[in-house]
């Protein structure tokens, strides 16, 4: 495959090696840290304070701000590299679902990944790596030597603006799943971030409101989503976000920066700001952060002339300032973008293959959330086929803001939304509609808009089956208002459906969305932001050529009365005020709030369905020197080859968690019709553990649990086993003490 491949310039593997005697940390032999460490010796005052200070790679109009004449057209950020010691400036491009570009006429067309929601549908971390592999040879291609990628908030609030871009609910999911996608993308000698540092989990008054929340919850919650990810990723930087966390911004966090990140967790790279997230000189630079972004997005030059002068008074240390210029240093040897500097290169891209890459996530991703009678997949006999809504006749949607990507053929679906950023709604021009007519040729396949609904519903009475297209746009610094899908699309489906009773509705949403209308419509396929390959995938799974295999990486409430915070804090929002967001659930986010509380979910955690079906037995769970492992069959009892999604969730019978059970481990197994696969995980200690704050670690505590085999977290074909676990006490890092 072409994508991971790296496209080094003429002579720039020569070289690496061939250190020449003045300039000892081109030595590529040498460990990342004694490079970093030589290279900063031999830096000027000024030029470490260069290191640190990011522009923005566009020009700001209400600013009056011009990009920097070496930045990449309309990009993220820009940092000047040392020249004269053969550190190359840094190119930065968002973001985790593609290369983006900032607003405006000169955007640079790439590939689009399905939205990070799909991806953490598809349990399957080789796509999540393949994905990332992907973006990032494009991110070389075009110029770039750091992605804004690796979003991993945590899916706390189904309403958050920015769902779309994360790994979805669960710590171990989420984690493991975008840790994957930043393996891939450094695999192209391209550094990418892990974000938003931490908690920021709305859009809604994101950089007034404080997050309150104790420690040891947010270490067993989104904390942990981000340690798992930066363990499985190793990111060359972090971002830190815009909100603040119990009464303190991110970016001047000691306790995120220096305390979590720093020392507990070992991270050797750099935290830059987000852009517009950085308040200060003095608090931040001394409680870690490292480097300002994306200037003039904040008031002042936070880390311009003023750190300058708090270096030579000593405000900051000239350690601290070492520091932050030999952590950027550190992420640039390890990742290889000194060694293998990036040089533009688009018409390599191989857009083909790419493409191909997107469309195998979207189709994985996609969630068969209802399949009553079996009217999927489609049958090719169909005369009369109805497609009603969500623009199926010109493309697929995408969510909003800083990780738009431009795709090939620009808007499908101009002047909707807001005419400012993060707008306006942007479709891409794979269009549902021609993918299911090239399927039946022969059949005829009527459009309608969906605007006038009794029109839709003369159209769906006359035809054989329908496909309604429900969409639900989101984006960056806006929350969804409610769960509802929104113009009045519950009406068109309902009127749709009573219609005709054989309907499929196909959602892309950016999360979770309630579904009034769900007993009267047989089939239901949660489609999600599909990318610029999404209205072929679409079309190959609802025709079956794809046997769908995604599963829930969040919980689809009944309703907004089942959250922890029924009314969204801060919305709609006000601008400059600053309000608290209690996370009084602590950790029991998603379908562990649900499962404390003892409510059923409209589609829980986990749950999608296939046109096969499988069974799941044989649980053998074992404890071997600690350590939890758990075996299971999976039997595949329908006709169709398929992927079914064993969980394995640990229930603990003696202590408390904070939520009756967690998921432990998950396998993707690929079965053939009539046969049986076996499966197994290992289970991480510390996700049988309770973090004590006080001495920093993980205790397992002696006692039975519940190891229970499921297809969903309500328990569907459950089988369970109880285990014994001896007492047991690990490090931070998930490393035995006692
Ligand atoms: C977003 C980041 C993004 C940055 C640069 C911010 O608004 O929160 O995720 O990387 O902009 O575009």
């Amino acid at each position: 495959m072409c994508y991971g491949t790296i496209l080094a310039p003429q002579g720039g593997l020569a070289f690496a090696n061939a250190a020449p005697g003045d300039q000892p940390w081109m030595n590529s032999r040498l460990a990342p840290g004694e490079r970093a460490e030589l290279a900063v010796r031999a830096m000027t005052l000024d030029e470490k304070l260069k290191l640190v200070y990011g522009y923005l790679g566009a020009d700001m109009d209400y600013k009056k701000s011009t990009r920097p004449a070496e930045s990449r057209l309309q990009s993220a950020g820009f940092i000047y590299g040392v020249p004269r010691l053969g550190i190359p400036h840094l190119w930065e491009t968002d973001a985790g679902l593609g290369v983006a570009s900032q607003a405006g006429p000169d955007t640079r067309p790439g590939t689009a990944l399905p939205s990070g929601m799909n991806t953490a549908a598809t349990w399957d971390l080789k796509l999540a790596q393949d994905g990332g592999a992907m973006i990032g040879a494009e991110a070389r291609a075009f110029g770039f030597n750091v992605m804004l990628a690796g979003g991993v908030n945590l899916v706390r609030e189904p309403r958050n603006g920015r769902n779309f871009e994360y790994g979805g609910e669960d710590p171990l999911l989420a984690g493991k799943i975008v840790g994957a996608q930043i393996r891939g993308i450094q695999s192209n000698r391209v550094i990418s971030t892990l974000k938003h540092f931490a908690l920021n989990d709305q859009e809604s008054g994101r950089t007034t409101l404080d997050v309150k929340i104790g420690d040891q919850a947010a270490r067993t919650s989104d904390l942990l989503a981000l340690q798992i990810a930066a363990e499985e990723g190793n990111p060359g930087a972090v971002m830190c976000s815009y909100n603040r966390l119990n009464g303190v911004y991110a970016c001047e966090n000691s306790y995120l920066l220096t305390e979590v990140l720093k020392q507990d967790w070992g991270f050797k790279g750099w935290v830059m700001s987000d852009w517009g997230a950085l308040h200060s000189t003095i608090p931040a630079a001394n409680a870690g952060l490292d480097q300002q972004s994306g200037m003039p997005f904040d008031l002042a030059d936070y880390f311009g002339p003023p750190l300058k002068e708090a270096v030579l008074n000593g405000w900051v240390p000239q350690a601290r300032l070492d520091d932050m210029a030999r952590r950027v240093l550190h992420a640039m040897f390890e990742h290889g973008v000194v060694d293998h500097p990036v040089k533009p290169a688009p018409e390599t891209i191989d857009r083909k293959a790419h493409a191909a890459v997107s469309l195998k996530d979207a189709q994985e991703g996609m969630v068969l959330l209802k399949n009553a009678a079996g009217l999927l997949p489609l049958v090719k006999s169909a005369r009369r086929i109805a497609v009603i809504g969500g623009y199926a006749d010109k493309g697929v949607l995408a969510g909003g803001g800083s990780s738009l990507v431009s795709a090939d053929g620009g808007n499908a679906v101009p002047g909707l939304g807001p005419k400012a950023w993060p707008g306006p709604i942007t479709y891409y021009p794979s269009a549902p509609l021609k993918a299911i007519q090239r399927r039946v040729p022969s059949a005829t396949v009527a459009f309608h808009d969906g605007g006038d609904v009794a029109a839709a519903a003369r159209l769906a009475r006359e035809s054989d089956v329908v496909l309604v297209f429900a969409n639900q746009w989101t984006a960056e610094a806006y929350d969804a208002p409610s769960l509802t899908l929104p113009d009045k699309q519950d009406e068109l489906i309902a009127a749709v459906a009573a219609a005709n009773p054989k309907t499929v509705v196909v959602l892309q949403t950016g999360g979770a969305v309630t579904m009034p209308w769900l007993s009267q419509v047989p089939a239901v396929l949660e489609a999600w932001y599909p990318g610029t390959s999404g209205g072929e995938a679409i079309a190959s799974v609802l025709f079956g050529e794809i046997n769908p295999s995604g599963h829930l990486p969040v919980t689809f409430p009944a309703s907004e009365s089942q959250l922890p915070r029924p009314v969204l804090d801060g919305y709609p929002e006000v601008q400059d005020r600053r309000f608290d967001v209690d996370y009084h659930e602590g950790a029991a986010v998603g379908y562990k709030w649900f499962d404390l509380k003892g409510q059923q979910a409209l589609f829980p955690f986990g749950h999608g369905l296939s046109y096969s079906e499988f069974t799941l037995s044989g649980l053998a769970a074992t404890v071997r020197d600690g350590i939890l492992h758990a075996s299971f069959t999976v039997k595949n009892v329908g006709k169709l080859a398929g992927k079914e999604v064993a969980q394995v969730y640990v229930a603990p019978l003696g202590v408390r968690w904070e939520a009756p059970k967690r998921l432990a481990g998950f396998q993707k197994v690929d079965v053939k019709p009539g046969a049986s696969a076996r499966g197994e995980v290992t289970v991480d200690p510390r996700l049988l553990a309770t973090y004590d704050s006080a001495s920093k670690t993980w205790q397992v505590a002696a006692g039975d649990y519940k190891v229970i085999l499921a297809a969903d977290a309500a328990g569907s074909q459950a089988v369970s086993q109880v285990v014994h676990l001896e007492s047991a006490i690990y490090d931070v890092k998930g490393k035995r003490l006692r």
